[in-house]
C-alpha cells in the first residue's frame, strides 16, 4: 500500500506559488527524502502534509485518510519534528515526554515514556530539564516526543541542523532505527545525510518537483560520480527542462 498519494498539491500566498501541483507517492515503510535550496518549498509541502497548513488546491492521502477531507484522521497516525518543535524548557526529558503522551491521550503515559528514553538512550538525562540540554540532545528530545504516540508515518524536517558530526551520526543511527517501523519523510541539507539515509530522494526547486530516484539514480541521471554534483546539476538546471 502507498503510505502517501499527493495529487496536484499546491499552495499560493497571493500571487506566490511555494507548491505548485506536486505529484508524489511514497510506499509505506519507505524512507524519503525531500531535498532542495532554501525556499523550495519542503517545509510548506510538510505543514500541508501534516494538516498545519491548507492546500489552495490539491490534495494528498495519508494511510487512506485525506488531508482536505479528513485531517483529523490524518493528525492521528502522523507526527512531525522540526527544528521549532517546542520542548517546553523547565520540564525534564522525561515530564516532557509523559506530558505530550498525555495530550494525545497515550494510553498509560509512563510506560510510554519508558519505552522511548530506552530507544533514544536518554536514560542518562531523563532528568535533566530540557533547557540544560545541547542541541543534539534537545533534537533527540523532540524527535523522541514526535515518537511517543506510535505514528504510522513521521515527518522530520531538517532533524540535524547545526549538530556536530558525531551527534549528526548519532541521530542518523536513531533514524536508521526507525526505517521500515514506520514512513518517513524527511529534508536536509546535508546531502551525504539523504544518501546515506534514504530508499529515495525527491529534489524540488521553486515548488516543483525536478528530479526522483535513489541516490544512485539521481548520479546517473545527471551524468555525476558525487552525489553533491548530481544536485547542483539537477537543482541548476532546474526549469530549463523537466528532469524524471
Ligand atoms: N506564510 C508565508 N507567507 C508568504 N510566503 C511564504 C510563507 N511561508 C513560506 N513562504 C514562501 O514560500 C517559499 C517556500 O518556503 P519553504 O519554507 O517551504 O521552503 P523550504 O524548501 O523549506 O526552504 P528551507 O530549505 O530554507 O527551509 C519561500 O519562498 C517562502 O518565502
Ligand atoms: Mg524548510
Amino acid at each position: 500500500m502507498n503510505a502517501i498519494e499527493i495529487k496536484e498539491l499546491t499552495k499560493k500566498y497571493k500571487d506566490f506559488t511555494a507548491v505548485d501541483k506536486l505529484d508524489l507517492t511514497i510506499g509505506e515503510g519507505e524512507l524519503f527524502g525531500l531535498l532542495g535550496v532554501n525556499g523550495a518549498g519542503k517545509t510548506t509541502t510538510i505543514k500541508m502534509l501534516s494538516c498545519l497548513s491548507k492546500p489552495t488546491s490539491g490534495t494528498a492521502v495519508l494511510m487512506g485518510n485525506s488531508i482536505t477531507e479528513k485531517p483529523d484522521e490524518v493528525k492521528k497516525i502522523i507526527s512531525i519534528s522540526t527544528q521549532e518543535t517546542a520542548v517546553a524548557p523547565n520540564l525534564t526529558v522525561r515530564e516532557n515526554l509523559e506530558f505530550i503522551a498525555k495530550i494525545y491521550s497515550v494510553p498509560d503515559p509512563k510506560a510510554a515514556a519508558d519505552n522511548v528514553i530506552a530507544d533514544f538512550s536518554l536514560g542518562e538525562k531523563e532528568n535533566a530539564r530540557t533547557k540544560t540540554l545541547s542541541g543534539g540532545w534537545q533534537r533527540k528530545v523532540s524527535i523522541a516526543m514526535a515518537l511517543i504516540t506510535s505514528p504510522q508515518i513521521l515527518f522530520l524536517d531538517e532533524p540535524t541542523l547545526g549538530l556536530d558530526v558525531l551527534a549528526r551520526r548519532e541521530l542518523w543511527n536513531v533514524i536508521r532505527q526507525l526505517k521500515s517501523k514506520m514512513t518517513i519523510i524527511l529534508t536536509t541539507h546535508y546531502l551525504e545525510e539523504a544518501e546515506a539515509l534514504c530508499d529515495r530522494i525527491a529534489i524540488m526547486t521553486s515548488g516543483k518537483l525536478r528530479a526522483i530516484g535513489t541516490a544512485e539514480e539521481l548520479k546517473q541521471l545527471a551524468g555525476k560520480e558525487s552525489f553533491e554534483d548530481a544536485f547542483i546539476e539537477i537543482a541548476e538546471n532546474a526549469g530549463k527542462e523537466e528532469i524524471k
